[in-house]
């Protein structure tokens, strides 16, 4: 119960990784705001998290508008009294070549994966800066530092190498704040995927890792629940890999 009496918001929370990081947290004691564009989703990770007797809120947002955002944070904070953790965990990536790439794919993937933690990072600072605590953990992806290479493309890749330099330098901003900010570079990770090329080229992936094998969404949110917890707090501007081997710097 290492989290006991924090407050968390996790955005994309309703399936996958963040679906694995709510209930993560939530088992160590949090109380958990699961944003998400699909409401649904949200509902049910809220319901999960509810049945395991902590608090819970479904928020269904986009990530891509500031106001959208806005009004899940005041949201929040109004309910939980504050928000002590948020994992910018919410992504989309997309196969394509550059040559190929048209001007709303990389708004699109660009949008969501970094303007969404700016705008999240943006939204919950103040009540932190208040409180003087905050954990910030973003989910990056082994893309950003191998250049791809699994699934995504370049603007995937661009995304999140932005943020990993968003990290490391708002890592340096709001340290005097008692507030960490670190994130985690997932390699390959298995969550339900109907796409049967993107599955085989995920298979084929982890098959040259030398873990030989899919990660599991609760290995990368045992990552996220060790960053949020006081366990580490003397760690800050880290990128920690949780890919099995793939990538080693
Ligand atoms: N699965 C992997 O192998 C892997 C590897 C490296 C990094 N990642 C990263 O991990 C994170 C989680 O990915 P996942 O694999 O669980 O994928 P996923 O598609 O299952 O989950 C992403 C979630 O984000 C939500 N979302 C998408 N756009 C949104 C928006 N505009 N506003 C709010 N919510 C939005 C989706 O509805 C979904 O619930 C992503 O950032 C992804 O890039 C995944």
């Amino acid at each position: 119960m290492r989290l006991a009496g924090k407050s968390a918001l996790v955005t994309g929370g309703g399936r996958g990784i963040g679906r694995a990081i709510a209930l993560r947290l939530a088992g160590d004691g949090a109380d958990v705001a699961v944003l998400d564009i699909i409401g649904e989703n949200a509902e049910n990770v809220a319901g999960e998290i509810e049945a395991i007797g902590r608090r819970a809120l479904a928020i269904v947002a986009d990530l891509t508008c500031s106001a959208q955002v806005n009004a899940a944070v005041a949201k929040v904070e109004q309910e939980f009294g504050g928000i002590d953790i948020l994992v910018n965990n919410a992504g989309v990536t997309q196969n394509v070549s550059v040559v190929d790439m048209t001007d709303e794919d990389w708004e699109r993937i660009v949008n969501v994966n970094l303007r969404g933690t700016f705008y999240c990072c943006r939204a919950v600072l103040p009540g932190m800066m208040r409180r003087t605590y905050g954990r910030i953990v973003s989910i990056s992806s082994v893309s950003a530092k191998q250049g791809s290479g699994v699934w995504g493309a370049a603007h995937y890749a661009a995304a999140k190498a932005g943020v990993i330099g968003f990290t490391k330098a708002l890592a340096r901003e709001v340290a005097q704040y008692n507030i960490t900010v670190n994130a985690i570079a997932p390699g390959v990770i298995q969550i339900p995927i109907a796409d049967e090329r993107r599955r085989k080229a995920k298979e084929e992936a982890a098959a040259r890792c030398p873990m030989r094998r899919q990660g599991r969404p609760e290995e990368v949110a045992a990552a996220v629940a060790f960053l949020a917890s006081d366990d580490a707090t003397y760690i800050t501007g880290e990128i920690m890999d949780v890919n099995g081997g793939l990538y080693m710097d």
